[in-house]
């Protein structure tokens, strides 16, 4: 391979600077040219690519979002979008594509080698973890220290004001964000789609705590919960059902997914384009990189797609456990 192309698509993640810059060194490395494209699919379809070297990634390893910028293109879901992008890319002289970023990203990557034959692997960047084929994705370790941190602040006015918090944490259809925040900030309940622990139980769960002497509590919800009610509702519900409850609400938003990334963040997001790059120039397309039991490993893009990577359920009893 002569060229590869690098490009960060749908939600950012912290880390993803990390990434960019691990492709781009180790082509420089490996004596490849590397071309960075912006705002993910999209700066495919508009030929907006610059050339990078190891300098053009110089001072990025520990900044939050993505130098090369992200979209989630409605244009690359259509077949001629898919076209004007191949077409942008061999007038670029690209040979492969390194697709940072979540399953949308691989959907429209393997679609268009498929329709194009042109490599592309995939490395996993997203706050949500809701990837097959990796422990862990880019971004969430670094999500839930900032939601640990969110929280421990909001435990200060909790306990302060004798209040219950319901705090709203991200990551879209999966529960690992709210599952890990959870215990690492103590939280009492812990609400996530996976699981749907009904409104009965919570109740019974409140006021246990209560009971057990607790003045102040913290619940926290998963975006995707499947209770039935948005947070803002469930809040009010408790408060008719339970009186004694002074409850609020706190949407931690989008601070989850800036900042610097994590220790961890950096270190994965090198290990898994370092493995990238070198996959592609081992003549392999259409893998997704991984790590698993801390180990860097590969999938089919198919088999990331396909599968679940589901939420080990016993933290559900450590929870309950720990908020005895
Ligand atoms: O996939 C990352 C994520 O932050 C999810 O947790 C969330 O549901 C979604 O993106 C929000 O998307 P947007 O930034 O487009 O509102």
């Amino acid at each position: 391979l002569k060229r590869i192309g690098v490009m960060t698509s749908g939600g950012d993640s912290p880390g993803m600077n990390a990434a960019i810059r691990a492709v781009v060194r180790t082509c420089a490395y490996y004596h490849t040219e590397c071309a960075g494209f912006y705002r993910g699919f999209q700066g495919m379809i508009d030929g907006d690519c610059i050339n990078m070297n190891a300098r053009s990634v110089r001072n990025i390893v520990n900044q939050g979002g993505t130098i090369l910028q992200s979209a989630r293109s409605k244009q690359f879901l259509t077949k001629e979008g898919r076209a004007q992008a191949a077409q942008n890319l061999k007038e670029q002289e690209v040979d492969a594509m390194i697709l940072i970023g979540g399953d949308g990203t691989f959907r429209g990557g393997q679609v268009f080698s498929q329709e194009h034959g042109i490599p592309v692997i995939g490395v996993p960047g997203t706050i949500d973890n809701d990837i097959y084929g990796t422990h862990y994705t880019i971004g969430y370790d670094t999500a839930l220290n900032t939601v640990v941190e969110a929280i421990d602040k909001i435990r200060d006015t909790a306990s302060s004001h004798n209040r219950l918090f319901f705090v709203e944490v991200m990551g879209r259809d999966a529960g690992f964000i709210a599952l890990n925040s959870g215990i690492g900030a103590g939280a009492e309940e812990i609400l996530i789609p996976e699981e749907d622990l009904g409104l009965d139980r919570l109740l019974d769960s409140l006021e246990r705590s209560r009971r057990a002497g607790k003045t102040s509590s913290i619940v926290v919800v998963s975006e995707g919960d499947k209770i039935g009610k948005n947070v803002f509702e469930l809040a009010e519900y408790v408060k008719e059902n339970l009186p004694f409850y002074d409850a609020r609400v706190s949407v931690l938003g989008h601070i989850q997914r800036g900042g610097r990334p994590s220790c961890f963040d950096r270190v994965l997001a090198s290990r898994l384009s370092v493995k990238a790059v070198e996959l592609l120039l081992d003549g392999k397309k259409d893998l997704m990189v991984g790590m698993l039991n801390n180990e860097i490993e590969s999938c089919s893009l198919d088999q990331a797609l396909k599968g679940k990577h589901t939420i080990n359920k016993d933290l559900l009893r450590i929870s309950e456990i720990l908020s005895t």
